[in-house]
């Protein structure tokens, strides 16, 4: 059985970028169900855990063909919404470290950088998330996803994620999304993004 990850935050801490409300259920009820379903699932074929969730990724083709869409699809679930989770803060941490560097030298700033990440999130079409990965050579790209689609099946380590599920703002932006976008962008934990980088350079 794979555990679920704890909120690093209270769930009313990021008010009023994303209410208390939307944390409660996006975690509780949509992050666990996803969490739930993976267990059941592997539960069905008799695996006992001995993969990380990111390896299990990889791993896939291990299991009977016909639940494979479905363990991939809960499993993305699962990482994408613990990585988003995690990819914000109260504290407001401004970027620094070699993400910083990194950042400067592909994008020529900080504000260039992060507006590409806006502009990137605003083209996500239906249900996805906006992520922030390393590709093989160890650059930074900015890359949108449908659904539960998780870059380690790309070959790619994603750092920061964006959910764009209307689960994940429409409570209190509504239609508003690219608002959301705006908040959310405020409320990146880029010393964890960049613990991540570091982590993975
Ligand atoms: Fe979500």
């Amino acid at each position: 059985m794979y555990q679920q990850k704890p909120l690093n935050y209270s769930e009313n801490a990021l008010e009023p970028y994303i209410s208390s409300e939307i944390i409660n259920l996006h975690y509780h009820k949509h992050y666990l169900n996803y969490l739930k379903k993976l267990n059941e699932l592997l539960n069905s074929v008799g695996y006992h855990e001995s993969y990380t969730k990111e390896e299990l990724v990889s791993h896939i083709d291990e299991f009977p063909l016909n639940i494979r869409g479905d363990i991939l699809y809960n499993l993305g679930g699962v990482i994408n919404h613990e990585l988003y989770f995690d990819s914000m803060s109260p504290s407001k941490a401004s970027m620094d470290g070699k993400l910083k560097d990194q950042a400067i030298k592909q994008y020529g700033s900080v504000e260039n950088f992060v507006d590409e990440i806006r502009r990137q999130a605003n083209l996500m079409v239906g249900s996805g998330y906006t992520f922030l990965v390393l590709n093989s050579n160890k650059e930074l790209e900015i890359i949108d996803f449908s659904n539960q689609e998780t870059p380690y099946s790309y070959g790619l380590i994603p750092i920061m994620a964006l959910d764009l599920w209307e689960h994940a703002y429409y409570l209190q932006y509504k239609n508003e999304r690219n608002k959301y976008i705006d908040a959310f962008l405020k409320i990146i934990d880029w010393n964890q993004v960049n613990k991540r980088y570091e982590q993975n350079i």
